[in-house]
């Protein structure tokens, strides 16, 4: 397991990183990129969002395009400090203090899940994989954008040790060890590296819940 995919090393990191983020992020995730993956999905203007590890709010801006009903979840108080200052504590983005792995929302309240450069920091990937799953409706989208793994083995071996990167493989295995069975990934990336990022797109499974789990909508 990576350095970094470790809850509360992520959060000191983000401590730190949070201070310069939107200046270093646009690197390895620009707005081309984000456009692509929102075309991805068909999200409609009354359509409830939830963007898991929101940072900034880098995609969170990008969701505001599409729809008026976008909430936004860190585990990071540093990253949520930043996107409050864009778009207001209580304003247009219903934001919460959290984390992946437990989603403070009820069974099938989003009509779409996002989340882009936060799964490499997840100890349990499949868990919050399950929990975006959960609190998205039954046949909903799961967006989910990550770090290519490396071709070649010295950089492999530098990405190991950070957090996770992975392949197509490895993400048809996470995928469907927390229950999709409808999922794609394509391949993105800034001009220099056209393939540095992964995002998979996968659907809830219809007609589905895990149960009757009661937990309540809370902000941050
Ligand atoms: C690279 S930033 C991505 C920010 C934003 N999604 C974007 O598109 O620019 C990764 C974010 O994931 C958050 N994060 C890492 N682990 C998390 C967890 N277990 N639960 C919630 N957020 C987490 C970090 O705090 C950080 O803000």
């Amino acid at each position: 397991m990576g350095l970094l995919e470790d809850k509360a090393r992520a959060r000191l990191f983000y401590k730190y990183l949070s201070k310069v983020y939107d200046r270093v992020n646009p690197f390895v995730w620009n707005e081309e990129m984000r456009a692509q993956a929102l075309d991805l999905i068909d999200l409609d203007g009354d359509d409830r969002v939830l963007d898991v590890g929101c940072g900034t709010g880098f995609a969170t801006e990008g969701l505001l395009g599409e729809t008026e009903h976008v909430y936004g979840l860190d585990q990071s108080p540093h990253q949520l400090e930043k996107a409050y200052a864009k778009f207001g504590k209580r304003g247009a983005v219903q934001f919460a203090l959290g984390d992946a792995e437990r989603l403070p929302y009820r069974d099938g309240a989003f009509d779409a899940v996002w989340s882009s450069g936060s799964i490499e920091y997840w100890p349990d990937p499949v868990a919050a994989l399950e929990e975006c799953r959960r609190v998205v409706e039954p046949g909903g989208p799961v967006l989910i954008v990550g770090p290519n793994y490396p071709r070649s083995t010295a950089l492999q071996k530098l990405a190991d040790a950070i957090m996770l990167f992975y392949d197509e493989e490895e993400a048809d295995r996470m995928f469907r060890a927390a229950g999709f069975e409808e999922f794609e990934h394509h391949l993105m990336g800034p001009s220099y590296s056209p393939e540095i990022a992964i995002t998979t797109v996968a659907y809830a499974p219809e007609g589905e819940t895990d149960g009757d789990d009661e937990r309540a909508e809370t902000t941050a």
